[in-house]
């Protein structure tokens, strides 16, 4: 069976690359601070030498409009292109073009449709930034296939929290179930509190510093009790017109599991804090050390 290595979960921030490369006397003040606490986030995922990468992100309406807008999607192509023209133009960032999986995608869908997910699928998907962004930071060699999958975080009605805990869980067992001697990590990105296009855009901080705190310490503790009993979509309003992107955290704890995180990490940039989490598989771990 295949094995998951790692589960990581951060922010994508898409002035990344672009802030850390421009010549040096135009950078921002944080940059080499940002380059070197991304760098270390890279060594976690390095460190568990994965095979294939499971990715979750979530399409910027750049190709799922209101026409027609699935909760969830899983990519199931040969390969996919990735970067739309306004985020090269607006963030910086190049196109690539991301190798897939397809025995992976098509197992991973089957196998998450039997457990009642009821995934809506592209055989033509195009990535945006949500999943560019961690192969930028941490695997910018962008040398692995991947098994892209899409949650909807901006057009309500949203899944709850806890079914996007659910599906974490459920994604983690098609992971634990598929029959290949590949090793898996699991990457997904979100948002901790964040306002776009809203009053509360660009301050000094995130729009909420004291969720951001508390989610940080939720995840750090692996504690989902507390997340489902304080956070609702209400509540990641009140946070920011944005904020509903820790949902997407929220999915990554459940492919971790319940567990403490073994790597924490944030940074407080000048409108968001950003924050790089890792799990390593307890079980596993524990089996190997026994
Ligand atoms: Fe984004």
């Amino acid at each position: 069976m295949a094995e998951l290595v790692a589960t990581l979960a951060s922010t994508h921030h898409p002035f990344y690359l672009r802030a850390t490369t421009m010549p040096p006397e135009e950078q921002i003040p944080q940059a080499p601070e940002w380059k070197r606490k991304v760098e270390l986030y890279r060594e976690t995922l390095s460190a568990a030498k994965p095979d294939i990468l499971v990715m979750v992100g979530s399409d910027h309406f750049h190709q799922i409009f209101l026409d027609n807008c699935p909760q969830f999607l899983i990519g199931k192509a040969e390969r996919y292109d990735a970067t739309f023209y306004n985020e090269e133009r607006e963030f910086g960032i190049p196109k690539y073009v991301l190798e897939g999986d397809m025995d992976m995608s098509r197992y991973m869908h089957q196998h998450l449709m039997d457990q009642g997910f009821d995934f809506a699928f592209s055989n033509e998907l195009k990535i945006d930034h949500s999943i560019i962004c961690p192969i930028i930071t941490v695997r910018p060699d962008n040398d692995l296939p991947v098994v892209p999958i899409y949650t909807n975080i901006f057009a309500p009605p949203l899944p709850s929290p806890k079914r996007f805990y659910d599906l974490g869980r459920a994604i983690r067992k098609a992971i634990d179930d598929y029959p290949s001697d590949k090793r898996v990590a699991a990457i997904g990105t979100g948002h901790l509190s964040l306002e776009l296009g809203g009053p509360r855009q660009f301050m000094e901080t995130g729009p909420d510093p004291e969720f951001d705190r508390q989610a940080i310490e939720w995840l750090r503790a692996g504690d989902v009790e507390a997340i489902l009993a304080n956070v609702t979509h209400e509540t990641m309003a009140k946070s920011g017109n944005a904020t509903h992107g820790f949902l997407n955290f929220i999915l990554m704890l459940g492919v971790a599991g319940p567990e403490q995180a073994d790597y924490v990490d944030n940074l407080d940039l000048f409108h968001t804090m950003e924050a790089y989490i890792t799990w390593y598989p307890k079980a596993q771990a524990e089996e190997k050390a026994a």
